[in-house]
C-alpha cells in the first residue's frame, strides 16, 4: 500500500483513555507503513504552519496508562463550532482556509479527530468543506448519540465509586449525610452508574427533576430504619422541580455548572437537622490512569479509526454498539445528546435496590 501521512488530534475536555487511542492509531498506521502526525492543542494545531509532532511507535510507547493527552487539547479557540447543547456555530471561512493550507502543505491524506459533541461538530463541518475526516467519540459524560460507550466514562465512574467508598466510612462513623457532586452537565450517566457502583442512597440527575422534601424524607426514612448514613450523589446539571440549578457565567460568556451539591447539602441539613457534608469531585473524574476497559476501548477506537481511513470511509465516526466497534456517519452523533431515559433499565434497577431519585 502507498505510504500515506495522516493527522490526528485530541479536542475538547480531556479524559482518561485519549493516549490509548493515540497509541492504537499509531501502531495501526505503522503496520500499514503510514506516518501519523499529531496536532497539538486540538484543531489549533492546524493553523499555519501547523503545530505537530510525529507519532511513531517510539513516541507513543508507554503512554497507554497515562491520563490526559500527550498532544494537549483546548475546548475554546478558533475552531469552536458549537457553544452549549444545541447551539451550532460555523467555523469562519478564513479559519477553514488556514486549516486547508496546513493540510495541503503537509500532504495529509486524512485527519482523525478525537472529541465530544462540540469537537465532532467541528469535524463534521470540516468534512462538509471537503476535508477527509474520521471521528473518534470521546466524553467522560457518555452522552454522545450513536455510540453506546465513550472511553473516559468508565474511568470517571470508577473515580465516583471510589470516592463514595471513602466517604461512606467517614459518613457512617459520624452518622452524617454526605453529598457528592459529580460531573454531568446535561446527562446523568456518571451520577447514575457511579452512584449504583458506589452504593449511593439518593441519585439526582438532570433528567429527573427532584424535590428537596422527597430527598429529606428519604434521609429521615433511612434514619428511622437504623441507617447510619445517607449518601447522596448529585450531577452538576441536576435541578430541583422548583428550577434551582447552579449555573454561572464566566467573563468569556461561558456557562459553567457546579454548586448544586452545596445547595442540596444546605437544604437537606436545614430540613432534617442532620449534619451534612458536601464534597465536589470535579476534575478528579477527568484525570488519572484509565481503567482497563478504557484502555481497551481507546486502543480499539484508535485502530478502527485508521481502518476507516484505509477504507476511505470519511465523514464517519467510530462507534461502539453491542460489543462491536463499527462506524456511523458523524452527523448521527452530533447536535443532540443521549440522555438518561427516566424509565430505562438502569433507573429501574436503581429504584429496585431502593435508590431514590428525589422525585
Ligand atoms: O463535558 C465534559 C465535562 O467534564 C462536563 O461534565 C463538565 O461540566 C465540563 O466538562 C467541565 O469542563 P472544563 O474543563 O471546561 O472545566
Amino acid at each position: 500500500m502507498e505510504k500515506k501521512r495522516i493527522g490526528i488530534l485530541t479536542s475538547g475536555g480531556d479524559c482518561s483513555g485519549l493516549n490509548a487511542v493515540l497509541r492504537g492509531a499509531s501502531r495501526a498506521a505503522d503496520k500499514l507503513g503510514w506516518e501519523l502526525i499529531g496536532f497539538r492543542d486540538g484543531f489549533e494545531g492546524l493553523l499555519p504552519p501547523g503545530d505537530y509532532t510525529i507519532l511513531d511507535r517510539r513516541a507513543t510507547a508507554g503512554i497507554m496508562h497515562l491520563g490526559g493527552t500527550i498532544l494537549g487539547t483546548v475546548n475554546k479557540g478558533h475552531f469552536v463550532a458549537k457553544v452549549g447543547a444545541g447551539d451550532v456555530m460555523a467555523i469562519p471561512p478564513d479559519i477553514i482556509a488556514k486549516a486547508r493550507q496546513t493540510f495541503d502543505a503537509l500532504g495529509l491524506h486524512a485527519l482523525i479527530t478525537i472529541g465530544g459533541d462540540g469537537s465532532l461538530s467541528t469535524a463534521l463541518q470540516l468534512h462538509e468543506e471537503g476535508f477527509p475526516v474520521v471521528g473518534v467519540p470521546k466524553t467522560i459524560d457518555n452522552d454522545l448519540e450513536a455510540t453506546a460507550r465513550t472511553f473516559g466514562f468508565d474511568s470517571a465512574v470508577a473515580c465516583v465509586a471510589d470516592a463514595l467508598d471513602r466517604l461512606h466510612t467517614t459518613a457512617t462513623s459520624h452518622k452524617r449525610v454526605m453529598v457528592l457532586e459529580v460531573m454531568g452537565r446535561h446527562a446523568g450517566w456518571i451520577a447514575l452508574h457511579g452512584g449504583l457502583a458506589g452504593g449511593a442512597d439518593v441519585i439526582l440527575i438532570p433528567e429527573i427533576p427532584f424535590e428537596f422534601a422527597k430527598v429529606a424524607d428519604e434521609v429521615m426514612r433511612r434514619e428511622h430504619e437504623g441507617a447510619k448514613s445517607t449518601m447522596i450523589v448529585v450531577a452538576e446539571g441536576a435541578s430541583s422541580k422548583d428550577g434551582r440549578q447552579k449555573r454561572h457565567s464566566t467573563a468569556s460568556g461561558e456557562h459553567r455548572l457546579g454548586g448544586i451539591g452545596e445547595i442540596v447539602g444546605r437544604e437537606i441539613g436545614e430540613r432534617t437537622e442532620k449534619e451534612v457534608r458536601t464534597c465536589v469531585l470535579g476534575h478528579l473524574q477527568r484525570g488519572g490512569a484509565p481503567t482497563t476497559l478504557d484502555r481497551i476501548l481507546g486502543t480499539t477506537f484508535g485502530v478502527k479509526a485508521v481502518q476507516l481511513v484505509a477504507e476511505g470511509r470519511f465523514g464517519t465516526m467510530v462507534s461502539y454498539q453491542n460489543y462491536v466497534t463499527m462506524d456511523v456517519p458523524i452527523s448521527h452523533a452530533v447536535h443532540k445528546l443521549r440522555r438518561v431515559s427516566p424509565d430505562c433499565q438502569m433507573v429501574e434497577t436503581a429504584r429496585a435496590v431502593e435508590i431514590s431519585f428525589g422525585d
